[in-house]
């Protein structure tokens, strides 16, 4: 009989690294995606804040509350994933405090089922992944282009460019790297930065890289998966690939569904009690 392949663990990433085997990581917000993604073989599942704009109909991520995060991760952990299962911490549940930001992130590994928790920025919050990570809660960096910055860096735009209008923007994020691997981050995701750079951001860093528009140089790759899926907004980021259109299946299947209702043929004998 085959082995159950085993629980994927903050550790096995490491190994998979090590490796140079590709880590890949969707995102999922509720049980019945989460136990397909599971199912399906994945190595991590994100609750992401992209919950915002992928679920909730935000444009942006700011909105999304702790609260809102918690209950969607545990949704997904009732899954009982033999992927790691990451939830997001949102807006302004990390920035405010050293205290708040442990009590936060404690929250969604105790109410909500988590294993690790990410969060955004590089040497502006080493002080908070070292404080979060020093009572234990594995910590997902995510560097480059962070969502929850729409307004400070004027859109969701590629970060780290040799062209860009800030000088020394390479540089930073070479550094945000560094800060984020010393206080103790597990893994770093890389989002919307030049490939050359995610390589060499891969290749100084001892832990792993999971990337988002950022190349193919990364030790891994995540998506939002309503994007790969052809469920997202009308605006797709050039980095997505969809591997299905599930908006299409969806609508075919309901307009076929109406058609029947309407002209009578559902329900018939075989779906009523006698
Ligand atoms: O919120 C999210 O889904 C993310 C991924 C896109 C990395 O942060």
């Amino acid at each position: 009989m085959p082995h159950a392949a085993p629980k994927v663990t903050v550790p096995e990433l490491q190994r998979l690294k090590t490796a140079t085997t590709k880590i890949t990581a969707l995102t999922a917000y509720d049980y019945p995606f989460a136990r397909l993604v599971d199912e399906s073989g994945i190595d991590v599942i994100l609750v992401g804040d992209s919950l915002g704009t992928a679920v909730q109909g935000a444009d942006t991520t700011l909105p999304v509350t702790l609260d809102e995060m918690v209950y969607h991760t545990r949704l997904v952990s009732r899954a009982r994933p033999r992927a790691l299962v990451v939830a997001d911490m949102p807006f302004l549940t990390y920035q405010a405090g050293i205290c708040a930001a442990i009590t936060n992130a404690g929250r969604l590994l105790k109410e909500g089922g988590a294993e690790a928790v990410k969060l955004e920025g590089g040497v502006n919050v080493q002080r908070v992944i070292r404080a979060i990570t020093n009572v234990d809660i594995p910590v997902m960096a995510h560097i480059g282009l962070t969502p929850q910055s729409v307004h400070r860096m004027g859109g969701f735009k590629v970060q780290g460019k040799k062209s860009g209008r800030r000088p020394g923007a390479r540089e930073r994020l070479l550094e945000d790297a560094q800060a984020v691997e010393d206080a103790g981050a597990f893994a770093i995701v890389l989002e919307g930065v030049p490939l050359d750079l995610a390589r060499e951001v891969t290749q100084r860093a001892s832990i792993p890289t999971i990337g988002i528009g950022a190349g193919p140089h990364c030790d891994g790759q995540i998506l939002v998966l309503h994007d790969l899926l052809g469920l997202g907004g009308k605006f797709s980021p050039k980095f997505v690939k969809q591997y299905a259109d599930l908006r299409g299946v969806i609508t075919q299947a309901v307009r076929a569904y109406i058609e029947d209702v309407q002209g009578g043929a559902f329900p018939r004998d075989a779906h009523s009690f006698h």
